[in-house]
């Protein structure tokens, strides 16, 4: 039975439909929460597929994800790469792959970040060039973390004295400042397994609970709907990222980038609405299914946030090659046994209890007694050279 784990925070409704929708839906695989404690290094993952909706607010979660990647479990999203990136590059690997960004400054802290002081940011330029900054983005420009979510800390600002006050207030973030697109059209989409794309009208300017429904009702256009389509599938390939949203703003017909570094996004029921969690819920069981019965190379990160082959290994597999070794370990010792003469039992010994401490043990064991067994035939001590 292959088991699929979901490992959440406060998050209620999204987490539990996609249990009970696995559950009913398909056999030979089950999906429950994580359960997790102290984690040995040495332990092994007995998921097949964790999807992970907390890792950013919890060290511990995303190191024990790390580790579970290694040991063969997939994880939505990478752990690795979710890691290593953040809003800034990733404006820059958005225009690698073709799509239009807001042009965007990072800003040195405006706070020194905990454990810093004054010295420690001597290669900082003083004052910055402001001027510069201003001519490139222009105003309105939104000042916000390059490392944000849920509106935290996200300001527009239409002069430089407003830029001033929000700066003077972030604090030890880093920010960045980003051109303000002036839309016309507002979308926030899914992506889903680097394959499905989800697009849903958006309004960010109406009440929280009313941006995905208080949107024009008109269709969208074709030639539009192939182009969000296409930017969406091209940033979560670009990013590595197997759930994720990506908000675009149309301005003069073209779809602007602003948020779609958002690796754990809103699922909610309340406040995506009935059909936009109708689909979430089942693209995304569909997918953790598809990778919990897929029989696959385990995956790791990479620096341009592919997924690439690793020779990661899961339970079953852990207990085949263990097997295979004990068994390439019982053929070794034969082999060893028939140049050793009556060494045999002593090497028997060791590798026996190689084996019971672990294939890794036997391993190296056996390389050792290998690489010691031709040094030790019983031949006839070789006469001394004073004789
Ligand atoms: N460059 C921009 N141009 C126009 N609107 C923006 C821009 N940046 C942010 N916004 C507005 O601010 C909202 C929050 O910013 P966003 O980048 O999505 O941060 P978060 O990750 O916190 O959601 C967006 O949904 C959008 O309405
Ligand atoms: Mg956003």
């Amino acid at each position: 039975m292959k088991k699929i784990g979901i490992l959440r925070g406060m998050e209620d409704s999204f987490p539990e439909g996609l249990i009970a929708h696995i559950n009913a839906e398909y056999s030979g695989v089950v999906a429950e929460f994580v359960e997790v404690g102290a984690v040995s290094q040495d332990g092994f993952s007995t998921y097949d597929v964790i999807l992970d909706r907390i890792s950013h607010e919890v060290p511990f979660y995303r190191s024990y994800l790390k580790w579970a990647a290694l040991k063969g479990t997939y994880i939505v999203n990478n752990p690795f790469w979710w890691s290593a990136d953040d809003k800034f590059i990733d404006n820059v690997i958005a225009e690698r792959v073709g799509v239009a960004v807001p042009k965007t400054v990072i800003l040195p802290h405006k706070q020194h970040p905990p454990n810093t002081e004054g010295k420690s940011f001597r290669n900082l330029q003083s004052p910055l060039h402001w001027q510069e900054v201003f001519d490139y983005i222009g105003f309105p420009a939104f000042l916000k973390p390059h490392d944000g979510g849920g509106w935290r800390g996200v300001t527009k600002v239409n002069t430089p004295e407003e830029l001033f006050r929000a700066y003077d207030e972030s604090g030890t973030d880093c920010m960045m400042l980003q051109e303000a697109i002036e839309f016309t059209e507002y979308y926030r989409c899914y992506g889903v397994g680097q394959k499905h794309v989800h697009i849903m009208k958006y309004n960010p300017g109406a009440a929280h609970h009313e941006r995905y429904s208080a949107v024009p009702q008109e269709p969208i256009r074709p030639e539009m709907y192939a182009k969000l389509e296409r930017d969406v599938l091209a940033l979560c390939r670009a990013l590595g990222y197997d759930l994720n949203t990506v908000e675009l703003a149309v301005r003069d017909g073209v779809p602007y980038a602003i948020d779609f570094m958002n690796p754990a996004p809103d699922g909610d029921y309340h406040s995506v609405t009935a059909p936009n969690y109708d689909w979430i819920v089942r693209t995304m069981g569909a997918f953790l299914v598809e990778k919990a019965m897929e029989d696959r190379p385990h995956t790791t990160f990479t620096a341009n946030g592919a997924l690439e082959p690793f020779g990661g290994f899961s339970l079953d597999r852990a207990k085949a090659q263990a097997t295979d070794a004990l068994e390439t370990a019982r053929e070794k010792a034969a082999g060893i046994a028939d140049r050793l003469g009556d060494d045999v039992a002593e090497a028997v010994e060791q590798v026996k209890k190689a084996a019971a401490k672990g294939r890794k043990k036997v391993q190296e064991v056996v390389a050792d007694v290998v690489a010691d067994a031709p040094a030790k035939p019983k031949r006839a001590p070789r006469a001394k050279k004073t004789d």
